[in-house]
């Protein structure tokens, strides 16, 4: 709504993990290139954890881009609140199996065939399981033998909870495949200035962009660096400034928006967090 008023092409703060917005940190960049290279050299099992909203969803997605069709083959699994069963069923399809057996050594027979076509065709089999944290104990045994099937890699990512699940005893064998651990990381503050241009001339703004120093700032501590928290500030702030006709975005545009999204306290993740905002080094008491 505020795209013309602003010069804009399209929204700079859409919260879809789409590619051209796409903005990697030094640490970002590092767990890409992990990633792809886990993949390509077959570690067989990646397991990427980060705080709601830090963008492993983005990255995953970025690996899935950057690694070329003919060399990997990707099977993803969204939304694993799955059986056992349903888990293998999810596999075959992203697999491009359509006619899935109805008992459980048949769907094991069928993914058997369609690991080794991949493999006959020269591109690793992988499959991908997004939010992992919500994978029951079953389910996590199911991926554990999925990666026990020759070629195939096991790509989890999910949020800290996830930690808690593979800390459970009967968690151990899986814990055991784990040959990579990755993270993504909230953005420190200069890296929140930074995401905010980046977006905002992908979206076609004239650099640098309406937010006022002080404005960014006052980001950095309500959205603690999180990229899903900053876009939405972002786009509600434009939008109060939008509504008054404002071509610059405030401290106070920041406070109304954080206000609205009930965000009633800076970062309300930690118990305590500590930001280098400029030259401000603040200490917040948080709520
Ligand atoms: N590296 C990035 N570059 C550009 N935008 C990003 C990046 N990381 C995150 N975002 C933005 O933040 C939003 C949230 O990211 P994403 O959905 O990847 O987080 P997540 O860690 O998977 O969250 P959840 O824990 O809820 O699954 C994305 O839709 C995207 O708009
Ligand atoms: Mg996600």
């Amino acid at each position: 709504m505020y795209n013309q008023f602003f010069g804009l092409r399209e929204d700079p703060f859409n919260l879809t993990p789409d590619s051209r917005f796409l903005y990697l940190t030094w640490a970002q960049r590092r767990a890409l290139a992990g990633l792809t290279y886990a993949l390509l050299s077959r570690k067989r099992c990646v397991v990427l954890t980060g705080d709601v909203g830090t963008g492993k969803t983005t990255l995953i997605a970025a690996a899935l881009r950057c690694l070329p069709a003919d060399r990997v083959r990707f099977s993803v699994i969204a939304n694993p609140t799955l059986t056992p069963e349903e888990l293998l069923e999810s596999a075959l399809l992203g697999f491009g199996v359509t006619e899935i057996p109805s008992s459980k050594p048949q769907r094991w027979t069928a993914l058997e065939r369609a690991v080794a076509q991949e493999e006959a065709q020269g591109r690793v089999p992988a499959v991908v399981i997004d939010e992992a944290q919500k994978l029951s104990l079953e389910a996590l045994e199911e991926v554990r033998l999925l990666g026990n099937l020759e070629a195939m890699q096991v790509v989890l990512a999910g949020q800290k909870e996830f930690h808690r699940l593979l800390a459970r005893k009967e968690a151990q064998p899986f814990k055991q495949r784990i040959a990579l651990r990755l993270t993504t990381d909230p953005l420190s503050a200069e890296e929140v200035g930074e995401y905010i241009s980046h977006r905002w001339t992908k979206a076609g703004g004239t650099p640098p962009g309406p937010f006022e120093p002080q404005a960014v700032r006052t980001i950095v501590l309500y959205s603690g660096g999180i990229p899903r928290l900053i876009n939405v500030i972002c786009d509600n702030a434009l939008m109060t400034a939008c509504a008054e006709q404002t071509a610059r975005v405030e401290e106070r545009h920041i406070r109304q928006a954080a206000a609205s999204l009930d965000l009633s306290g800076p970062y309300e993740a930690a118990e305590d967090a500590e930001f280098e905002t400029g030259n401000h080094k603040g200490v917040l008491s948080l709520r």
